[in-house]
């Protein structure tokens, strides 16, 4: 593999080319040269930005793909670098090159190959855009975006540059996901009706409130906010539990929305909804330090059948007593798919002599085994690097699903129906609502293309 002739380098400036935040995808563009498939021998060189829980996780699964190889980290906590080196890189007989809080300088590596991109939410956008620009390919965890235009500003980016782009909706990679969408889109449940999803999470109860205090030792926390609002520290907004903050995430609507309602788009073969309502709250946990809702539901109209959300933080039977789900409501029966398997539940026929008759004997359930299908995910955005195939949760994929997401949030805020004209990504006569579509960046961050 010659390197340096594939490389496209890091452009001088974050600002040039086209400003975007909203509008149609670019007309399709030739493949640049630094995009001719890899051989399977050629070693794959890859960065992880954002050393924290998920980002190390997807490290991990990187490094068991043959000839994989880490040779930058960066976080803007020096403690979470110095982990993923001694705990993850050091035991695969690896070292990094380059240990850094800026992504930037990754991204100015010439032989890099890769960027895992395992931030916040509200920083996957600018090192996704950032790392096309470069030349890099990206797997960049779920949910895609916090705002709509940053997710179209993401598969712009990827066509532009010709980049394969997965995000880390895991599902699209398990067999027992793919095969309850096949048998979804074989018809046989009949004409579906309503799609119901959901994520109930028992485990995660209330954040008490705490003090704003000091920025914590080795972190660089104007990095961290990046192109959210500057506030104090609160640590309560940091780590893991940023995802209960409008500034960095959506709650729970995105954070288990984007694997969910992924599965209802790809069963349903849908883009977008074309109106959200939304309600719910603090009901759980009225006084604890959460901005999002412990509780919340959104109705979604498509035009041949609609679509629910529940979530609720604190509780875990949601429908069918499970803690997180998608529910396919045929007039054959109702499919029901989660994490662990799926199954078939017959429609009634008839009620014969109080007698309920079914229309059929349904599909017992088929359990997903134990498939480690993170890995397969992982595994097959190296192989789409290698083919420069589309892989399985191609960055459009991602961005449509998130559409439906930042909806049912915006629905929730407004406490009235959102419309949605889905061919042009535009919020229909309420400029409110269409005001809340973007996320105004805080200088000097800019999103571009
Ligand atoms: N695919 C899945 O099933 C799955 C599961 C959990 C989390 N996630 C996603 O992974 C992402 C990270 O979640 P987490 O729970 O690991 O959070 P986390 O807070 O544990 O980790 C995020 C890390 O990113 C670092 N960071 C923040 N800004 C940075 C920047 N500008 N440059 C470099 N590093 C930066 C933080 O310091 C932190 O170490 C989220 O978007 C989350 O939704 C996906």
């Amino acid at each position: 593999m010659k390197a340096k002739s594939r490389r496209r380098f890091l452009q001088d400036s974050i600002t040039a080319g086209s400003a975007l935040l909203a509008g149609a995808p670019l007309a399709a563009q030739t493949a640049p040269a630094d995009s001719k498939a890899m051989g399977a021998n050629d070693r794959i060189r890859i960065a992880l930005v954002g050393c924290g829980n998920m980002g190390s996780g997807d490290l991990r699964d990187a490094l068991k793909v043959k000839n994989v190889e880490c040779i930058a980290l960066c976080d803007v906590d020096d403690a979470r670098v110095a982990k993923a080196a001694r705990e993850i890189l050091e035991p695969a007989g690896q070292k990094p090159q380059l240990t850094t809080r800026d992504f930037r300088k990754v991204l100015e590596i010439k032989d890099l190959d890769a960027v895992i991109v395992g931030t916040p939410d509200h920083w996957h956008a600018l090192p996704t855009v950032e790392a096309c620009k470069a030349g890099k390919d990206v797997y960049v965890e779920k949910p895609l975006s916090v705002a709509i235009p940053e997710g179209r500003a993401m598969v712009e980016a990827a066509r532009k540059y010709n980049r394969v782009v997965q995000m880390g909706t895991q599902q699209r990679s398990a067999t027992h996901y793919q095969a309850a969408v096949d048998y979804v889109k074989s018809g046989k449940l009949g004409r579906i009706r309503l799609v119901r999803v959901w994520a109930y999470l028992d485990w995660k109860g209330e954040t008490p409130v705490l003090p704003d205090g000091p920025v914590p030792e080795g972190v660089d926390y104007d990095m961290w906010l990046g192109p959210a609002p500057k506030r104090p520290f609160n640590p309560n907004r940091f780590h893991f539990t940023f995802r209960w903050y409008w500034d960095y995430s959506g709650g729970l609507m995105t954070d288990w929305g984007a694997h969910m309602i992924d599965i209802a788009n790809w069963a349903m073969g849908i883009k977008a909804p074309s109106s959200a309502v939304s309600i719910g709250g603090k009901l759980g946990y009225p006084t604890d330090a959460m901005e999002t809702p412990d509780t919340q539901q959104v109705m979604w109209a498509f035009p041949e059948f609609s679509m629910i959300w529940e979530h609720a933080l604190g509780v875990g039977h949601g429908p069918e007593a499970r803690e997180h789900g998608v529910q396919f409501h045929g007039e054959q029966g109702v499919l029901v798919v989660d994490r662990t398997g799926w199954e078939v539940i017959a429609e009634t026929d008839k009620i014969d002599k109080k007698v309920r008759v079914f229309k059929s004997t349904g599909l017992p359930r088929q359990s997903s085994g134990n498939e480690e299908y993170h890995a397969l995910h992982v595994a097959n955005f190296f192989d789409c690097m290698r083919t420069r195939q589309r892989p399985n949760s191609d960055v459009e994929i991602g961005h449509n699903s998130m559409i439906a997401c930042h909806l049912g949030n915006i629905a929730f805020r407004l406490n009235r129906q959102v419309k949605w004209d889905v061919e042009n990504e535009k919020v229909v006569g309420d400029p409110e609502a269409a005001s809340m579509v973007a996320r105004p960046y805080r200088a000097p961050w800019k999103l571009t293309v």
